[in-house]
């Protein structure tokens, strides 16, 4: 199959999906990749390091679109690329067609094939595709909740691992899921005294099973939660109501019993929120600040480190791009039950249900 890598061109999107290593195993596969010129550089990766594993380079996104059987992505077509996308040919990409209306029409008037990351499911549930973007964030949120607890950004002043003598900062984690559970890691590994909670039974046993004793689990409830904003340093929300937007768990009046410089980094920003004074940010311009409470609410946390991100999702991508090249896409998505639920529609026609719902089609 002829697979092509086009660069991203959404606003402030640095990361690329296939890495020279993703290339060599398509290579060693048959297959002919076509990479646009820069497209790896804001992760990291330059035309050489492609032409070595064996890409082709393009100079034009246009020629990416004409050539290719198979467009690899990472977001959602932009606008300027919709007539790009020829008929029959497979876009392997996040699309997210329930929240744009003008990209699912584009893509039924295109009779594309189009996969989408976010809806691949595994047997237990789970969206694989999601998960790494899920870790980075749950990461990221402890060494950024870190910085903004420093006095000249308008922290509290805490050093959250503390010193011989000092006790360290306090750290509470709203979840027990992907996101909570790398941000309770990374705070216990700094020292930093945990309290994690969650209305899931089983994902409080499994913390407590695997944590050190520094990292406390608790059940969530408004009388807990209420209790603990006081003393905490910093408070990450990492909330998920699948489909639905995620649980006001922190309202307005809450932030006047935090102590001042008191830092909330809510990653469940693009589900609306777990705190009421929480708004969409850019890495521009992280934070703002309500009521003396410092709160850090980007979108597309991952995207301040494209390299880590670019790695940990392609990991998790390329065994299913190297199944739709290898098989074609019918036969894929007929073999593995996983990449059959990321069909969302094909040549022309909606075949992932919820879309029609968001569109009452
Ligand atoms: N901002 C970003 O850049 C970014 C990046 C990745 C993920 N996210 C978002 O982070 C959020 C969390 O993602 P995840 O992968 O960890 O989800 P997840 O499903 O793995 O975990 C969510 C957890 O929230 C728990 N929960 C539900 N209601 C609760 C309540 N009332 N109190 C306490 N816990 C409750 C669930 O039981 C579950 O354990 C999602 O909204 C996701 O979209 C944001």
């Amino acid at each position: 199959m002829i697979v092509g890598i086009p660069k991203e061109i959404k606003n402030n999107e640095s990361r690329v999906s296939m890495t020279p290593a993703g290339v060599y195993e398509m290579v060693k596969n048959n297959h002919t990749v076509y990479v646009q010129s820069m497209a790896g550089e804001g992760s990291g990766f330059f035309d050489n390091d492609y032409v070595s594993a064996g890409a082709t380079i393009l100079n034009t996104i246009e020629e990416v679109y004409a050539t290719s059987e198979m467009i690899v992505k990472v977001k959602e077509p932009i606008a300027s690329e919709y007539d790009l996308v020829k008929e029959g040919q497979i876009l392997f990409t996040y699309f997210h067609f329930a929240s744009s209306e003008p990209l699912t029409k584009a893509m039924i008037k295109a009779k594309a094939i189009c996969i989408a990351y976010e809806t691949v499911e595994d047997a237990e549930g789970t969206l694989p595709l999601l998960t790494p973007m899920s870790e980075v964030a749950g990461r990221l949120a402890i060494q950024q909740g870190a910085k903004y607890l420093e006095k000249p950004v308008k922290g509290r002043g805490v050093l959250l691992g503390g010193v011989p003598g000092v006790a360290p900062g306090k750290v509470l984690v709203l979840g027990a899921g992907v996101v909570g559970i790398q941000a309770a890691k990374m705070a216990a590994g700094l020292g930093a005294h945990v309290t994690i909670m969650d209305i899931n039974m089983k994902r409080l046993r499994y913390v407590n099973d695997v944590m050190p004793p520094h990292v406390v689990t608790e059940f969530s409830n408004e009388f807990n939660i209420r209790k603990h904003i006081k003393t905490h340093d910093l408070i990450i929300g990492g909330v998920l109501l699948k489909g639905a937007k995620a649980p006001n768990l922190i309202t307005r009046d809450m932030l006047k019993e935090m102590r001042p410089g008191t830092v909330i980094v809510d990653v469940a920003v693009d589900q609306g929120g777990c705190v009421e004074t929480t708004r969409p940010t850019t890495h521009e311009d992280p934070i703002y600040i309500i009521d003396d409470v410092v709160h850090y609410t980007v979108a597309n946390m991952p995207g301040a480190v494209p390299y880590t991100s670019t790695v940990a999702l392609t990991n998790v991508t390329l065994p299913y791009a190297l199944q739709l090249a290898n098989q074609g896409w019918k036969k894929a998505t007929e073999n593995n039950a996983s990449l059959h639920t990321g069909l969302n529609i094909i040549s022309g026609k909606v075949v992932y249900e919820e879309i029609n719902e968001a569109f009452g089609w």
